[in-house]
């Protein structure tokens, strides 16, 4: 009798470990569980659809892609330019309140969100690119709304995307199993426009503007300086907002790479053109699996108001321009980076070293807040956006001691490794924040469910001088609306703490 009820406590903890597994992995790559039978065209069928394409004299082209944080925008704003295809954002009409949640739930439940526009003149088109970041390891849903609405039969479709690190092939069931006799071709993951002409040549797709692009970075000691990389040349990813007592300015970018222990640290500088030969800084630090793109829409709106930005990739970042691993980075290595940059940055000449700001959302804003507090005497300022101070207690949720940390693993959607874990192991954020002296500006959304906003009711008591806004119905990233407020608070305590 003892051993029959063995057996069955033996099945029932199998069967509720398989559950538990079954269910993590539905919510981690929701995109594996649907049902799938490959409807796309054979790879002769492609090729022979694409050299009948190719051989037309005129071939129209179209860049449609969805952009959440605008990587991905970049890198199809600069598809655009070297085809001479024509460009069309994919917009949910409802947006994302919460991002990580919703989009989640959108691809688990196969669901189709309705979009803003449409593109009328879409039987025109001989070739459709179609660029998304990876989210979930799959398509974001606003993809497979816009797959479904056209007949995209008889025309060559070539996916891209951008991600933190996830390949592009996790994404194409959506392509190949979707839509019926889809001509699927040439897929890529581009981690930076100095991809492209490589990728386009070897589609067969280049337009005539490819051959006038700027040529490639030339090293300068540890500063370069070269032609404005073509992706942010074209345009803005945000209006530029008006304050009635401050001038607004036109301003240039400038690519500039620095060194952190051998390895590269690749960057933007937005530098606003004042009648000051030196002007305040920002440097804007981005959150985990971002780039240097991800705070793009604050550069902006600060370069046109008269205060440099530089923006960079971490080391280690995922989808990165800098050199590492994603295995190899912490907290604690981009703390490193940050004090490079720092102590880079007060020799630049368009800065004002008096006047040094750090700007960081979410990982980049614990990075930011630790650096300030080691450099106090140097940083004049401090936004923190949404700041990841919960990292100490993720590690510890994911782990029960150091031993068992494996080599890599994956948190959030990253691969990461053991320093990520070993860094912030022993380590109490609050305890060390507190030593940057200056006024700090934290704002945090009131429904964010990444970083929960009590992390920063915390640190509000930890500073001595703070300004703490929670922002109304905003998560994890603010947009529309929520960053318009952001951007407002931001200007309102640069010319408080007078930098501006
Ligand atoms: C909700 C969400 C889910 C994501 N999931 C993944 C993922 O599964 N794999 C990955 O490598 N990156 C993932 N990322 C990172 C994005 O793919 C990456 O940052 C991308 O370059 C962002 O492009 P965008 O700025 O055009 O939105 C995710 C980002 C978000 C917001």
């Amino acid at each position: 009798m003892k051993r029959k009820k063995g057996w069955i406590a033996g099945i029932v903890v199998i069967v509720v470990i398989t559950l538990i597994f079954a269910g993590y992995n539905i919510y981690r790559h929701p995109a594996m569980f649907r049902s799938l039978s490959d409807n796309s065209l054979s790879d002769s069928q492609v090729e022979e659809l694409r050299d009948e394409i190719l051989s037309q004299p005129d071939v129209k082209v179209l860049v449609a892609y969805f952009s959440y944080s605008g990587t991905t925008r970049g890198i199809a704003n600069a598809i655009s330019e070297k085809t001479g295809g024509d460009r069309f954002e994919i917009i949910p009409q409802d947006g994302y309140s919460n991002v990580y949640l919703e989009s989640n739930r959108e691809i688990r439940g196969n669901e189709r969100p309705a979009l803003t526009d449409t593109v009328e003149n879409m039987e025109e088109y001989d070739i459709v690119f179609i660029g998304y970041p990876v989210w979930w390891h799959a398509t974001p849903a606003p993809v497979n709304t816009f797959l479904e609405s056209y007949d995209l039969v008889g025309k060559l479709i070539i996916p891209f995307c951008t991600s933190g690190g996830s390949g592009i092939d996790e994404t194409l069931p959506t392509f190949l199993y979707s839509c019926d006799g889809l001509a699927v071709y040439g897929e890529r993951r581009i981690s930076g426009v100095s991809q492209l002409d490589g990728w386009l040549s070897e589609l067969g797709v280049t337009g005539t503007e490819a051959e006038d692009q700027p040529e490639q970075t030339e090293q300068e000691g540890a500063v370069t300086q070269q032609t404005v990389p073509e992706e942010i040349q074209m345009e803005g990813t945000a209006e530029i907002m008006e304050f009635e007592n401050l001038p607004v300015y036109a301003y240039r970018h400038q690519e500039i790479e620095l060194e952190n222990q051998g390895q590269k640290i690749y960057g933007i500088a937005y530098i606003p053109e004042t009648e000051n030969e030196r002007v305040p800084l920002a440097i804007c630090a981005h959150g985990l699996g971002g780039s240097y793109q991800s705070n793009a829409a604050y550069a902006e709106q600060l370069a046109s108001h008269g205060i440099a930005a530089y923006c960079f990739d971490f080391r280690g970042g995922g989808g990165s321009r800098s050199d590492g691993d994603t295995t190899e980075m912490s907290v604690m290595t981009e703390v490193s980076d940050l004090e490079v940059i720092i102590e880079a940055a007060a020799g630049w000449e368009f800065v004002d070293e008096n006047k040094v700001v750090l700007l960081g959302t979410s990982q980049g804003g614990i990075t930011s807040a630790i650096a300030a507090a080691r450099h106090t005497d140097r940083i004049s300022g401090l936004v923190l956006m949404y700041p990841a101070f919960l990292v100490g207690d993720a590690v510890h949720e994911q782990f029960d001691s150091l031993e068992e940390v494996p080599d890599r693993f994956q948190f959030i959607w990253i691969t990461a490794g053991r320093p990520y874990v070993e860094d912030m192991w022993d380590y109490n954020a609050y305890e060390e924040i507190g030593n940057y002296t200056g006024k700090v500006l934290l704002l945090h959304g009131s429904a964010d469910s990444i970083v929960p906003v009590s992390y920063s009711d915390r640190a509000a008591e930890v500073y001595g001088d703070v300004e703490y806004y929670v922002i109304d119905g905003a998560g994890h990233g603010f947009h529309g609306g929520a960053f318009e407020e952001a951007v407002r608070y931001v200007f309102a305590y640069l010319q408080e703490i007078q930098i501006i």
